[in-house]
């Protein structure tokens, strides 16, 4: 297969490079990155084709998917809290952007489209997990623009019978994640000695997912899911946020007097969670419980300071400071 792969500089796109080259050595790979400040060329295996330039660029996504396959859309702005600061890029990216890439597909007859989407665009649920018929309930920009993206995604498939799927995850982790998302900065200001800084009451609960594992999903879906339908991808822990931060405590050797209650993020949801009945009957299931993933991934930033460093000496640390109102050392 000729595949399309956007959004790959980043976190989860380069974990699926890695699951492609592992899987479909043959397949030839086409990543369009706009380079954000989450997306690192570094995060691309060595030798992958990258043409830097946006989705929302109806010149440059032709220009990428001519001869493709299959389009598979990582492209996002993917930070909860940044959407809440400025939403106008989350639009752009998520509703535009998944626009023109459709349209593309579409005129260029590309016979396979797959979205990357998430579990937010459910909304928050107390008990019980959604399955891929709950109606969707978003609440933050980045959930909203999310779930619009994924309505064009059925529309396009329903109007045009494009062969188009959906793939929900839950919270994703492991190497390589920006350390704005709550495990990466937890482990490295726990490394640092830095406040941890826990929103609320710390009692939400998220339902973690080993990166890895999410591409597997979707490399299945790709292949093997039906035209027009959803699957939903959710780890196979659910965690409160405080347990969490107790774990990297204990697996780095922090103090817990480093943990400092903040400011809750406004609109927070509290819970989510996924039933993946659906992918699982594909053949699909995780390969590492939650204990496993996170040591691995803390010993992955223990021993990679040269993917950290730049990042935390940057724009970040500006970010970090404003949002938070608390200083790195
Ligand atoms: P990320 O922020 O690490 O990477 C996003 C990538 O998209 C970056 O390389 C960035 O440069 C690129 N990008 C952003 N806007 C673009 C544009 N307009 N045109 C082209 N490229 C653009 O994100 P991630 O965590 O790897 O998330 C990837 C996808 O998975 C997203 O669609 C996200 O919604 C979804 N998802 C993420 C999680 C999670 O926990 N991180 C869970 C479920 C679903
Ligand atoms: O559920 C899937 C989603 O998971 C993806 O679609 C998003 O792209 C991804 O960013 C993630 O969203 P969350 O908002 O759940 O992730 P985040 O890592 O930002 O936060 C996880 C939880 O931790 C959430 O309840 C907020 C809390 N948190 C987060 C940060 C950054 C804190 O308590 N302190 C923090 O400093």
């Amino acid at each position: 297969m000729k595949l399309l792969v956007t959004g790959a500089a980043g976190f989860i796109g380069s974990t699926f490079l890695r699951v492609l080259a592992e899987e479909h050595p043959d397949d030839k790979i086409v990543v369009l990155d706009k380079l954000t400040y989450a997306g690192r060329r570094e995060n691309l295996p060595a030798d992958t084709y990258l043409q830097v330039g946006a989705i929302e660029d109806p010149i440059a996504v032709r220009e990428a998917m001519e001869g493709a396959d299959a389009v598979v859309n990582f492209a996002a702005e993917s930070h909860v809290d940044r959407s809440i600061a400025e939403q106008d890029v989350f639009a752009i990216t998520h509703v535009i952007g998944t626009s023109v890439l459709l349209d593309a597909a579409r005129e260029l007859g590309v016979s396979r489209y797959l979205q990357v989407s998430t579990d937010e665009v459910y909304g928050s649920i107390d008990e019980g997990s959604f399955t891929e018929r709950s109606p969707l309930d978003p609440s933050s920009p980045y959930s909203a623009t999310k779930a619009a993206g994924d309505l064009l995604v059925s529309a396009h498939a329903h109007t045009y019978g494009i062969e188009a799927v959906i793939c929900r995850g839950s919270n994703n982790y492991g190497p390589r994640q920006y350390p704005e998302k709550l495990i990466p900065l937890m482990i490295l200001n726990a490394l640092h000695g830095d406040a941890l800084p826990v929103y609320g009451d710390g009692k939400q609960v998220r339902n973690w997912l080993y990166a890895e594992d999410f591409s597997r999903a979707i490399d299945l879906v790709l292949r093997k899911g039906n035209p027009g339908e959803v699957y939903n991808v959710g780890g196979p822990d659910e965690t409160f946020n405080l347990d969490v931060v107790q774990r990297i405590i204990e697996a780095t050797g922090a103090s817990e007097d480093l943990i400092q209650y903040v400011t809750d993020r406004p609109g927070h949801d509290r819970r989510y969670s996924l039933s993946s009945d659906k992918v699982r009957a594909l053949g699909w299931e995780p390969s590492r419980d939650f204990a496993t993933g996170l040591t691995e991934t803390v010993e992955w930033y223990r021993a990679n300071a040269d993917w950290w460093a730049p990042i935390r000496s940057g724009d970040y640390r500006a970010y970090y400071e404003e949002h938070y109102g608390l200083k790195l050392g």
